[in-house]
């Protein structure tokens, strides 16, 4: 079994190094990256509590007073939204003896009150009150001595609720600007969220953000969409920080392009920038979450992990205000999903494949291809520099 002092001497010494030989020299992490258990809970403790991850949708949270508690990288953390209109993210605790304060979604509720023994607090994590704090019969109805909730960083983006759980990473603009830089020509802002859908790959997180970041498979893995998507057009990824872009150029929105998945007749992002027509574009954003931005939709998708080899890898289906609830067009949304269920199943099998292979001993970070797996090699070292920081 390998042990935590086995995976830092994987993380030690030349690790970093060895991702910049030149790529034909250059090695992968090793299996023990994608299969054990004390890495997996490693990168929990560095990895997703150093980075900006994503916790959750605004959209989910409409009103003041809704609180939604969620797991994050193993944590239990409450996202509420403020009387001012602000979305705050709290350690899911109680300061008082230590029990988990929320297990259920509240909509617009005043305060959370702690299950033990009552104590109060606002949706900006201040205390309001303890219930016989004095003694029996006496209350402290004030809970003006500074206690609070556990905050975390938050930042919103869009619809997306970001956090950093050590609170330590660069500042979330600095994080994401090169994505923003990416989609600019986009305006996201009449994006609105029609669907949500899970997928359970088989396989170790990494390789399902691989496996996105990877458009050479697409003529084996994907026939159908091999058969739109011109050849001619396809890139390997580019890196801007630590996050992967690719773009695709498609000949038509119509039927029978690469078009189809870009929301095939729903209506245009109002403001879209006419040299965005025919174009996609696509952004692994560090660590565990892409996005694909189409001139008609939008897909945001998570990929959770979940153990060594299983990832539960979430997609929600944006497409223009109005175009995202109309009844008229619940069928040709529900097809456009549907598309996508059939090519994420395509891609779990190849995945699964990858996770079978790297229980074979000989792999040992793989012989790359110079045209098509610098991307990995750039995830990879972001990966490790960021767990050895
Ligand atoms: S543990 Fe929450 S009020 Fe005591
Ligand atoms: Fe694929």
């Amino acid at each position: 079994m390998t042990t935590l002092t086995d995976i830092r001497q994987v993380l030690a010494g030349d690790a970093l190094a060895k991702f910049d030989l030149p790529i034909e020299e250059a090695r992968g992490l090793p299996n023990d990256a994608f299969t054990s258990q004390a890495y997996f809970d490693l990168e929990r403790k560095t990895l997703f509590a150093r980075t900006w991850v994503f916790a959750g949708l605004a959209s989910d949270m409409p009103d003041p007073g809704d609180v939604r508690p969620v797991d994050v990288a193993g944590r239990p953390i409450i996202l509420t939204h403020g009387r001012a209109e602000e979305i705050n993210a709290f350690h899911n605790v109680c300061p008082h003896r230590g029990a988990r304060l929320v297990v259920e979604n509240l909509d617009g509720s005043a305060m959370m009150t702690c299950p033990y023994h009552a104590w109060t607090y606002a949706m900006d994590g201040k205390l309001k009150a303890r219930p016989h704090f004095h003694k029996p019969d006496c209350h402290d109805n004030r809970g003006d001595d500074n206690v609070s909730l556990f905050p975390v960083r938050c930042e919103v983006w869009h619809d997306w609720i970001f956090i950093n759980l050590d609170g330590k990473a660069e500042p979330f603009d600095e994080h994401i600007a090169p994505v923003a830089a990416w989609f600019d020509g986009y305006p996201l802002e009449p994006m609105r969220c029609a669907e949500h859908r899970v997928y359970t790959f088989e396989c170790n997180w990494k390789l399902a953000v691989e496996n996105y970041c990877d458009f050479y498979h697409v003529f084996m893995v994907h026939p159908a969409l091999h058969r739109t998507m011109t050849k001619e057009a396809r890139k390997s990824m580019i890196t801007m920080g630590r996050h992967l872009m690719n773009e695709y150029w498609f000949e038509a929105t119509g039927r029978g392009g690469e078009g189809d998945k870009s929301g095939y007749g729903m209506q245009t992002i109002p403001g879209l920038k006419p040299e965005n027509t025919n174009r996609s574009c696509y952004s692994a954003v560090f660590p565990n979450v892409a996005i694909n931005v189409y001139p008609t939709a939008v897909q945001f998708v998570l990929f959770e992990p979940v153990a060594a080899d299983r990832t539960r890898m979430h997609m929600w289906f944006y497409f223009v205000d109005g175009d995202h609830d109309n009844p008229d067009l619940a069928d040709l949304r529900n097809n456009l999903c549907d598309e996508w269920d059939a090519l994420n199943l395509e891609d779990e099998g190849i995945c699964r494949r990858l996770q079978e292979g790297r229980l074979c001993d000989a792999y040992d970070g793989g012989r790359l291809a110079p045209y098509w797996d610098k991307g990995t090699i750039h995830f990879h070292k972001q990966l490790v520099e960021v767990m050895t920081a």
